[in-house]
């Protein structure tokens, strides 16, 4: 019997080949400019030509103001990253896959940035935890500024800007990075968004923002497909729930339909599928998802365990499983599944002393891999 992951499926206009899509993974081997390179171009494209039908970029900066979360993260700023970008969405094209940039804002969780040392977010809160040594930072996060109406005009503006460069560069749309804790998750968050004004307070209103980035990019992209990541767990709290459990998931989800998002991918940061989607009862969070909105749904966590990827698949919990560590470890899995080879597993030091594709590389050089 093949694999229940190994049938088609189609999102939109795009037939993907089987249900495996990679993740997105910050690698933080721009330029310092934030232009990718061609190395980034080669790593992209071997995902596609390992059999995975839908690539997600790793988390894009918007602007060149408050939303570069790490040195060497690459933007969809310019002219010059617009460039790197086409020989990736080329290379990966090139293998038959589909490629879309995740846009993602760090707001509080900015922790290196070639544009300034301040962080902006909904409120003066200090994010929980510390920063993130594989990716370049190290102690307590500062406090941020909260962001005025102007600046949130601005954001969702960026956005905007972004999603064009992403379609000018090639890509078959965007998928806004609204989990993890960075900033869209931080509207979302009752902790990080202590708001009085019409974007916090009740769960429809911190969902305001996230959705609004969604309708002004479906707006502005009507041929491209526009998603939207959420998660209630994030980098730096693995054990984060919505408070209001599937009544506050079903209030996110129609908002986010209602504004025109094409998918919903549920992130599972830290954690994997079954622990942070379970809601009792046999059902899940990205079956509720599916259910409430018709849409289709991405989701994450683990699913290099294949029995469980099977699972999710068979019993309808989503359409489409994202693989981040491994994928990592087997840019081929697909066709590894399709031919019953056994996976490779992640091993941490893929990513140590930082996340870089160089180290990747050479890990597995040095490991056989
Ligand atoms: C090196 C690395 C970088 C990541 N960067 C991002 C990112 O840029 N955006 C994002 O939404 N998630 C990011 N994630 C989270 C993954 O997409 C995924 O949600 C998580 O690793 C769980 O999936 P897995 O069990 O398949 O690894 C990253 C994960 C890893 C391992």
């Amino acid at each position: 019997m093949p694999h229940p992951a190994l049938t088609p499926y189609s999102l939109n206009a795009h037939e993907l080949t089987n249900r495996f899509a990679v993740a997105p993974m910050t690698r933080v081997s721009a330029s310092p400019g934030g232009v990718p390179t061609l190395e980034m171009a080669d790593y992209y494209a071997e995902f596609a030509e390992g059999g995975f039908p839908l690539v997600i970029t790793e988390g894009v900066y918007p602007d060149d103001e408050h939303s570069q979360g790490y040195v060497n993260q690459p933007g969809l700023v310019d002219a010059e990253h617009v460039a790197g970008w086409r020989e990736v969405t080329r290379r990966v094209h090139g293998a038959g896959g589909r490629v879309i940039a995740q846009l993602m804002h760090a707001g509080a969780l900015s922790q290196g940035s070639a544009h300034t040392d301040v962080r902006i977010a909904p409120s003066a809160v200090r994010p929980r935890g510390e920063m993130m040594p594989e990716y370049g930072g190290r102690g307590p996060w500062p406090v941020p500024r909260a962001m005025t109406e102007d600046d949130i005009e601005r954001v969702r503006a960026a956005f905007v800007a972004a999603g064009r460069n992403a379609v000018a560069a090639g890509f078959d749309g965007v998928e806004v990075h609204a989990a993890n804790g960075y900033l869209l998750d931080q509207f979302l968050t009752d902790y990080t968004n202590q708001r009085e004004d019409r974007y916090g307070g009740s769960v429809a209103a911190r969902v305001r923002l996230p959705a609004e980035v969604v309708a002004d990019l479906r707006a502005a992209l009507p041929d491209h497909l526009v998603g939207i990541r959420l998660s209630q767990t994030k980098v730096n709290d693995f054990t984060h729930r919505w408070a209001g459990g599937a009544a506050d998931a079903e209030v996110i989800f129609t908002a986010l339909a209602a504004a025109g998002a094409d998918y919903l991918h549920v992130a599972s940061e830290g954690r994997d599928w079954l622990e942070t989607a379970r809601l009792g009862g046999g059902d899940t969070i990205t079956a509720l998802a599916k259910r409430v909105t018709g849409l289709p749904v991405i989701a994450n966590g683990a699913m290099h365990h294949l029995p469980q990827a099977a699972e999710v698949i068979e019993r309808g919990h989503a359409d489409l499983l994202a693989v981040a560590r491994g994928a990592l470890a087997n840019p081929d899995l697909p066709r590894r599944v399709a031919k019953d080879v056994p996976l490779a597993p992640f091993a941490p030091g893929m990513l140590e002393p930082m996340a870089t594709i160089a180290n990747t590389r050479l890990w597995r050089e040095e490991n056989g891999g």
